[in-house]
């Protein structure tokens, strides 16, 4: 079977990694989510994490030099010779190009970006009540609320606010969005490989989306 090499694409709050998370137990496929990524850096003090934090903090993108190495070791690795699901990369044209000249290295192409779209006001209200854990799964206070407050239902860890999800920080990221990722959506187009799915439904009719997507992808790189 051919590889399936996704992207995720999208503004924050749009259910990336909601998404990502179902896609990842139904594809079996290693997923890297660059902000997951960078959060466990600034945790563990890592070079990387120290580099990321002040740009995180304020909601600006990490420069290219940074993440583009950390995902070139990845999708490089052993475990995603079947294929990979980045959620979160690449958010510029210099991180796309990177990724397109590491996938023709080794002899691979990208499947999919996939756009998930949903309107500003809806971003801020889900930002505002998102709740995760330090593994990175994902609740809503009103949306997705945890079976018990404050606990994360798949691995019992604490549940909090993430430091990014504060009103100015959110303007900003929407901003950075806009400015810099966005341009992304007419690049993929250009390229054949863009794939629209509207975020604005329930959790799992947008996934019901996806899937039907995938389904549509599957049998086309099987043909
Ligand atoms: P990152 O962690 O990637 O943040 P983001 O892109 O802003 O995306 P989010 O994680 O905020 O949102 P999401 O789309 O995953 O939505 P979610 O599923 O959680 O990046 C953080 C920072 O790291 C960046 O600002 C930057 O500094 C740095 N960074 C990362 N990658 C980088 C890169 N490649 N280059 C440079 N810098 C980089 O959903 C949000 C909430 O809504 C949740 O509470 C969820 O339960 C709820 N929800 C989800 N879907 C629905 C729905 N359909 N209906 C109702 N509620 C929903």
């Amino acid at each position: 079977m051919s590889q399936l090499n996704l992207v995720l694409l999208g503004p924050p709050g749009s259910g990336k990694g909601t998404q990502g998370e179902r896609l990842q137990s139904d594809l079996d496929l290693p997923y890297y989510a660059t902000g997951d990524i960078l959060r466990a850096a600034v945790r563990d003090e890592t070079e990387i994490g120290k580099d990321a934090k002040a740009y995180m903090d304020k909601g600006d993108l990490v420069p290219d030099d940074v993440i583009i190495g950390v995902i070139a070791e990845r999708i490089d690795s052993h475990e995603a010779e079947d294929g990979f699901i980045l959620d979160g990369f690449p958010r510029t044209v210099g991180q796309a190009e990177a990724l397109s000249d590491k996938l023709e290295e080794l002899s691979s192409r990208l499947t999919a970006a996939i756009v998930i779209s949903v309107p500003d006001e809806e971003v801020v209200r889900r930002l505002s009540g998102r709740r995760t854990c330090s593994n990175g799964h994902i609740f809503h206070a009103e949306f997705d609320p945890p079976e018990k407050e404050g606990v994360c239902d798949v691995c019992g860890e604490e549940l909090r606010v993430r430091d990014d999800d504060k009103p100015e920080v959110i303007k900003n990221r929407l901003a950075q969005y806009r400015e810099k990722t966005a341009p992304l959506v007419d690049w993929y187009d250009e390229r054949g490989l863009l794939e629209r799915i509207d975020g604005s439904e329930p959790p799992d009719d947008v996934y019901e989306d996806v899937r039907a997507l995938m389904a549509t992808l599957r049998m086309e790189e099987e043909a």
